[in-house]
């Protein structure tokens, strides 16, 4: 029946900020019975983590809230453009690596995530918690939450999605 929406999450490694925002994004989904409705995956713009599962700091951290994150990194491939509606870059940087190799007819899929926090000021990142303490990985929750949230809506809104379940 309605609308499928597909969204990517994409940031350096794929092991810390995105497969969260992907968990956090899954959970809300599932809360608002939109699940038949969304297609979650992430994605890291760099190949060095390949295969690996969430770093267990961004387990932890989400388990914390009673969100599982899960899944194998994997690196962005250009046939990502084709089958994603939203390609949403955790930082600057993400975003600059991405819009260099896209297609001119995908770019308009490309945001960045914090673009959808009504409270969060243009441009700002979900900082890389990779090499810091424990507290950047509870903040990359509540940033991913609260961005989540406004993608959520917008998604409503834009999309007509309605629950079926
Ligand atoms: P992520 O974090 O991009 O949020 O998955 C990082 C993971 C690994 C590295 C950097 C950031 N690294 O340099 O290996």
């Amino acid at each position: 029946m309605g609308a499928m929406v597909r969204i990517c999450f994409v940031c350096l490694g794929n092991i810390c900020r995105s497969p969260t925002a992907e968990g956090v994004m899954r959970h809300l989904v599932e809360a608002a019975g939109l699940s038949a409705h969304v297609e979650i995956d992430s994605a890291g713009t760099a190949a060095y983590h390949i295969g690996k599962g969430p770093d267990h700091r961004s387990r932890q951290a989400a388990a914390a809230r009673g969100i599982v994150i899960g899944g194998q990194a994997r690196q962005f491939t250009p046939a990502d453009w084709e089958r994603f509606d939203y390609v949403l870059a955790m930082d600057s940087s993400n975003y600059e690596d991405l819009i260099a190799h896209a297609p001119p007819e995908a770019k308009q899929k490309l945001r960045l995530l914090r673009s959808f926090d009504p409270a969060s000021p243009p441009g700002a990142p979900v900082p890389d918690p990779y090499y810091g303490g424990a507290e950047g990985f509870d903040e990359v929750l509540d940033l991913c939450e609260a961005a989540c949230r406004g993608l959520l809506d917008h998604l409503k809104r834009e999309h007509g999605l309605q629950q079926t379940s």
